[in-house]
């Protein structure tokens, strides 16, 4: 294996643009960083695909990234790292981060009543691969988790506050009332932007868990022990990949990111 070097970038894929929520939290906490984004917007939505499928693509989003000569991998998107992590793992010897791992351990931190609600794709929860994770750490933890794939297209229509969003996630969310669950996992890219929405279905007592959050600070954590953050003070390098480019991507994609987005490059895998 090359030794990484701190100077290299930091390599995030995603099945669209919904890991761009990562990419702002991993901005916020490591804004020296340099950054490669690759977001399969041609065969997006993966959430709804099966898991042989999901691995498939995963492994050509890692292998693009790792052309960039990336020190380390961050698989954004909750279902790839839901069923194609171990996949990764195997194609190559940099550190690859998921969200899975992080999101469970702040759960399982945040619990007190060792009750926990997860919400993400089909993909995702049919998986349960955060049932395992939160298992690792307590198996006394009860899990129950509810498939939403109706946000992530509210999401992309911009109708974060809409009735819609509202209504989708009470009906959504009701079956999961009685679970009487004190912590919620935001378990898709796309779930943070209805934070409020679900806060008004969930009401105060729940804490939220944002994946996103919980992955940039592992990200800083592994970097640090691994001696790769990089010192330099000079504007960092970012770039954005997509394998398609929709209309209205760029206005989505910066809504996603909180901030603009200079330029996009569209690439054939
Ligand atoms: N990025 C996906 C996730 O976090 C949501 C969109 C999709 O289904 O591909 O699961």
């Amino acid at each position: 294996m090359n030794t990484p070097h701190p100077q290299q970038p930091i390599g995030i894929f995603d099945s669209g643009i919904g890991g761009l929520t990562v990419v702002k939290e991993i901005i916020r906490l490591l804004p020296n960083e340099s950054l490669i984004y690759f977001g399969d917007t041609a065969r997006v939505p993966y959430g709804t695909k099966s898991d042989s499928t999901i691995k498939e693509y995963s492994v050509q989003d890692t292998k693009f990234l790792l052309t960039h000569n990336v020190k380390l991998i961050v698989v954004a998107c909750n279902s790839a790292s839901s069923v194609a992590l171990d996949e990764i793992k195997s194609r190559t010897d940099k550190p690859v981060v998921g969200v899975i791992k992080p999101g469970a351990e702040a759960a399982v931190i945040a619990s007190h009543h060792k009750r926990i609600a997860i919400i993400g794709t089909n993909a995702t929860v049919s998986s349960r691969a955060y049932e395992h994770e939160i298992h690792k750490f307590n198996s006394e933890i009860d899990v129950a988790g509810k498939a939403c794939p109706l946000f992530v297209p509210i999401v992309e229509e911009g109708w974060m506050d809409h009735e819609i969003a509202f209504l989708t996630a009470k009906e959504y969310l009701f079956s999961l009332k009685k679970f009487a669950y004190d912590t919620m996992i935001l378990g898709c890219t796309h779930y943070p932007l209805l934070k409020n929405v679900i806060r008004k279905v969930v009401g105060e007592n729940v804490t939220l868990i944002d994946s996103g959050i919980e992955t940039a600070k592992q990200v800083k954590n592994i970097l640090t022990e691994m001696n790769l953050l990089n010192p330099s003070n000079q504007k960092p390098n970012r770039k954005y990949f997509v394998s398609d480019l929709p209309h209205k991507f760029k206005e989505i994609g910066e809504m996603f990111l909180g901030e603009k987005i200079e330029r996009i490059t569209k690439i054939d895998l």
